[in-house]
C-alpha cells in the first residue's frame, strides 16, 4: 500500500507533453516554449494549420457575438488574435466602441508580440484594450513584471512600447471570459476554470477554444500522423525549433476529450448549453449542438458555459450581453 507521503509525491507530478515532470517545473518549461516561439508564433500557426486557425477563431468570436460595451478577459491572449477579433466584431457588427478586452498572458514576450500587433490597429491607446501579465490559475495574484529594454528609436518591427502591468482581476468583474489554445498549457486545468468562474459576473460566459479529438478513427489516425510527422520538422525548417513543436503536438494528444473537458466546466459550476436546465432558464443557445462544438471534425473544439443567472433574474428577462 502506498504511504500518504508517496501519494502526495504522486499527486505533484504532471505532464509536459509526453514527459512526466514535477508540477513545479511545468510553468517554467511552458514559459520556455512560448518565449522561444513568440516572434514566429503567427507564421507557424498559419503554416501548421494551413491558415485554418483563422477560421476557427472567427467562428469562436462570431458565436460569442460580443456587443453592448461588455468587459472581456482574454486569458492566454498571447499575440492578441482573439482580442482583436472581439473588438472588430463588436465594432463592425454592432457599432460598439465601448466593449473592452483585457489581454492576459503569463509570458511577457507573447504579450509584447500582442502589443506590437495592437499598435498597428485603431484600438491602440484607446480605453478598449489593456495588456496584463498574469497566471490563468491565480488571476487574483500579481506577477513580477520583467524590466523592458525599449529600442532607442521606434520602428515598425521594434516599436517603443509601454511597460506591462500585473494587477489582480477582481471577482465578478468580467462579462465574457475567453481562452484560446491556452488551457492545455496550464498545470491545473481545474484551477483555471475555477478562476474563470470567480472573475465572471453572474450571467457571464466562459468560452474555450482548444484542440479536441477527431472522432472518426481513420481521420484521427491520419491527423495523428500529420501532427507527429509534419509539425515538429516544420518547426525545425521554418523557425529552427523542433522541440517546441514536439511539445505542442504531445500536449494536444494529452488534452482531455470533448466530454471530459465539458464535465470539468460543469463541475466548476457552469451551466452547459444544450442542457434542459439551460433551456429552462432561457439561456441563449451559444453553441447550438450541445455542450461543445467541433470544428474541422473535432481538430479544434469550442466549449462554453454560463455562470447561470438565478431563476428570478431569468424570469425578469436579465440575460448575458443584454
Ligand atoms: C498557443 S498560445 C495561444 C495564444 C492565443 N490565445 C491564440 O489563440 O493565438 C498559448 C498561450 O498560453 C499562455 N499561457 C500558458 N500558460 C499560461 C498560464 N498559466 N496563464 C496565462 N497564460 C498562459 C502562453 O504564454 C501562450 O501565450
Amino acid at each position: 500500500m502506498l504511504s500518504t507521503c508517496a501519494i502526495r509525491m504522486e499527486e505533484r507530478k504532471t505532464h509536459f507533453g509526453f514527459q512526466t515532470i514535477d508540477e513545479t517545473q511545468k510553468q517554467g518549461m511552458v514559459g520556455g516554449v512560448f518565449s522561444s516561439v513568440a516572434s514566429s508564433y503567427d507564421l507557424m500557426n498559419d503554416a501548421m494549420s494551413l491558415g485554418i486557425h483563422r477560421l476557427w477563431k472567427n467562428r469562436f468570436v462570431d458565436m460569442l457575438d460580443p456587443r453592448g460595451g461588455i468587459r472581456c478577459l482574454d486569458v492566454a491572449g498571447g499575440t492578441g488574435d482573439i482580442a482583436l477579433r472581439l473588438l472588430d466584431h463588436a465594432r463592425t457588427k454592432h457599432l460598439d466602441r465601448e466593449t473592452h478586452v483585457t489581454i492576459l498572458d503569463i509570458n511577457a514576450q507573447m504579450l509584447v508580440e500582442g502589443q506590437k500587433r495592437v499598435k498597428e490597429s485603431m484600438y491602440w491607446n484607446t480605453p478598449q484594450v489593456k495588456f496584463q501579465l498574469g497566471n490563468a490559475e491565480a488571476l487574483d495574484e500579481v506577477m513580477p513584471v520583467p524590466e523592458r529594454k525599449n529600442p532607442v528609436a521606434s520602428t515598425r518591427r521594434q516599436p517603443i512600447l509601454p511597460p506591462l502591468v500585473s494587477e489582480p482581476i477582481e471577482s465578478a468583474s468580467v462579462d465574457l471570459y475567453t481562452i484560446a489554445f491556452g488551457i492545455r498549457n496550464c498545470t491545473h486545468i481545474d484551477r483555471v476554470i475555477a478562476e474563470a468562474f470567480r472573475v465572471l459576473k453572474p450571467g457571464g460566459i466562459f468560452a474555450c477554444l482548444e484542440f479536441g479529438k477527431v472522432s472518426i478513427p481513420l481521420l484521427a489516425h491520419m491527423y495523428k500522423q500529420y501532427s507527429f510527422q509534419v509539425i515538429p520538422p516544420l518547426g525545425e525548417l521554418l523557425v529552427g525549433d523542433r522541440d517546441s513543436y514536439q511539445y505542442l503536438v504531445e500536449s494536444i494528444e494529452r488534452f482531455p476529450t470533448q466530454a471530459e473537458f465539458a464535465r470539468m466546466v460543469a463541475e466548476a459550476g457552469f451551466l452547459l448549453p444544450g442542457t434542459a436546465e439551460a433551456s429552462s432558464m432561457g439561456l441563449p443557445p451559444l453553441v447550438g449542438r450541445g455542450a461543445w462544438e467541433n470544428l474541422t471534425l473535432g481538430v479544434a473544439t469550442i466549449w462554453t458555459g454560463t455562470y447561470a443567472l438565478c431563476m428570478m433574474c431569468s424570469q425578469a428577462g436579465i440575460k448575458p450581453f443584454a
